[in-house]
């Protein structure tokens, strides 16, 4: 797949990504037992992960959505954003954070000590993918669907300078 000058192979199919979604949906099901979450997705890339989790997802739940752009074309810009979007009063709630990717994973640590700061019961991470060796701060990720190699990844919700979220698979530069 080509989009703009680079390349892409395919990294995991669309077949993959639905099981594992569904197992970690499962998962969540389990754990959250007589309890009622309220999920946050996060924004742009996020957007398919969350729409397949939640049709998995049996617990009676909410849904919503938070902004928060730290990626400039292929390179993290290192500054987080502000955070932008929050409607709901996330006081005394279990929050569950719907990540589409985990890099540096700066973003998602600001996003939880927010959230924590907001007086949310417990939050917690489900992030679809994980690049371990990219983590430049520690984060307490509960649920990771595929743990990847460092190299970028489009497909699935994530872009390529804007480009590329409209595939159900997930490709890998070549
Ligand atoms: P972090 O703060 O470095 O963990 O940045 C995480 C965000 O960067 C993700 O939510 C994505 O939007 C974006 N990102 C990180 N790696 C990739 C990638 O390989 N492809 C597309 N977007 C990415
Ligand atoms: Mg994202």
């Amino acid at each position: 797949m080509k989009i703009k000058d680079k390349t892409f192979k395919i990294l995991i199919q669309e077949k993959d990504l639905q099981e594992k979604i569904a197992i970690m949906a499962k998962t969540i099901n389990d754990d959250y037992e007589g309890k009622a979450p309220l999920f946050i997705g996060v924004l742009n890339g996020s957007f398919m992960f969350v729409a397949d989790m939640m049709k998995h997802i049996t617990l009676p739940s909410k849904v919503s959505f938070i902004k928060l752009a730290s990626y400039a074309k292929m390179e993290s810009s290192g500054t987080v954003k502000e955070l932008i979007g929050l409607n709901e009063n996330i006081f005394k709630q279990d929050v569950i954070i719907l990540e589409d990717i985990i890099d540096s994973g700066i973003t998602m640590s600001t996003v939880m000590e927010e959230f924590k700061e907001r007086g949310a019961s417990s939050v917690a991470v489900a992030t679809l993918l994980l690049k371990p060796k990219s983590l430049k701060t520690k984060v307490d990720i509960k649920y990771v669907g595929f743990e990847i190699s460092d190299e970028f990844v489009v497909g699935y919700g994530l872009d390529y300078d804007g480009l590329g979220r409209n595939s159900g698979a997930i490709y890998q530069l070549k």
